[in-house]
């Protein structure tokens, strides 16, 4: 697997890291022994950067990750949390104290005595925009609180206006063969300003994995079954703010795709996350895995060859006919 400088961290992460979302909550039942089994199976294969986040089952992903660390004190894993999401997204909400009382519980759930990075969890605009965001981030990370922080974004405009920031280590955003905006200016932005990008939902929330159809059904208790109007949050971060039915179309064509002109034995899961890796800019994409065998799969994908022109000729093809209109001045 291929390890990247996340220049401001002075640190390196896997190409392909792993998404924890799915080991908190909001995605069906995630059993602590499933939960385990995803961490250690990704670790067998290569992977060194973990993406977690405070509010993921209100800690709980937090809490499996930091178990998992302790059994890997040695290992130099790299662990991304992210904080703001378990208040109303209002700015004044986004200050000193806050950020001081939400490190040191991650500090505690992750049993880690410096955080490596902390990425503000898709706050406001007018949080991104404000220098005094960034004086209170710079103090945790003067005084050893954390290593180094970052910011998650929803949009094109905030990830660019956070990448002004000199000492932002990374942007977390969301980039995937139906979401292709940030390939624009922000992947040249931060190779300019040599911030990381995490790439995140790479799978459409695991539409391009072609395995759903039209009679599939999610658990009450998963995103998929109660975000798909945006009413619990930001609709983008389920299917990628792609309809399902036309979601499911796109994934077919992708589907084609892979078996015309991708490797031969690659799944098209594993195509949509080597896609995402292998492009200029991107530092880490981090799937979800909500299983050990999917776990192991889309870190397999951080070995797959450089895939060919055809091959990202046809992503671009599928995002202008299926989804461009829908998504494309949104986010
Ligand atoms: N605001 C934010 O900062 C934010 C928002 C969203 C996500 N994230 C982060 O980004 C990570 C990734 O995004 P995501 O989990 O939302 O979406 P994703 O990675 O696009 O999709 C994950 C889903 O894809 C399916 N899948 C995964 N591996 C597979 C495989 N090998 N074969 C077939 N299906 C597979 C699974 O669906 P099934 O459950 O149906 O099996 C899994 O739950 C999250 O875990 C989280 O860490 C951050």
């Amino acid at each position: 697997m291929e390890q990247r400088e996340l220049d401001r961290t002075g640190r390196t992460v896997s190409a392909v890291g792993l998404g924890t979302w799915q080991l908190g909550a909001d995605w069906g039942e995630v059993s602590e022994a499933d939960a385990r089994a995803v961490l250690e199976a990704s670790a067998e294969e290569g992977v060194t950067f973990y993406d977690t986040a405070d509010v993921y089952g209100d800690g709980r992903s937090e809490r499996v990750v930091g178990a998992f660390l302790a059994d890997h004190a040695d290992d130099g894993f790299f662990v991304a949390t992210k904080m703001g999401r378990r208040v109303d997204q209002e700015p004044e909400n986004y200050n000193p104290e806050n950020f001081r009382a939400w490190t040191d519980r991650s500090r505690r759930n992750l049993g880690v005595d410096r955080l490596d990075l902390v990425q503000l969890h898709c706050p406001p605009s007018a949080t991104i925009d404000d220098d005094a965001t960034y004086d209170a981030l710079d103090a945790l990370v003067e005084d050893g609180t954390i290593a180094a922080y970052g910011v998650s974004v929803e949009t094109v405009d905030q990830a660019l206006s956070a990448m002004t920031r000199p000492n932002l280590a990374s942007v977390q955003i969301i980039l995937n063969a139906l979401r292709l905006k940030p390939l624009e200016k922000v992947l040249p932005t931060a190779i300019e300003t040599s911030t990381g990008i995490i790439a995140r939902v790479p799978l459409a929330s695991g539409l391009l994995s072609g395995k759903y159809d039209a009679s599939t059904t999610f658990a009450d208790d998963d995103h998929r079954s109660y975000n798909r109007d945006g009413s619990a949050f930001d609709v983008g971060e389920t299917f990628s703010g792609v309809p399902f039915d036309v979601g499911l179309e796109a994934a077919a064509d992708f589907g084609r795709l892979v078996e015309e002109t991708a490797p031969d034995g690659l799944t098209s899961a594993q195509a949509a996350i080597a896609w995402v890796w292998q492009l200029p800019g991107v530092t880490t994409v981090i799937p979800g895995a909500r299983s050990e065998a999917q776990a192991r799969s889309n870190a397999a994908a951080g070995r797959v060859p450089p895939l060919g022109d055809e091959f990202l000729a046809g992503v671009g093809r599928i995002y202008d006919e299926r989804v461009r209109a829908l998504v494309h001045d949104r986010w």
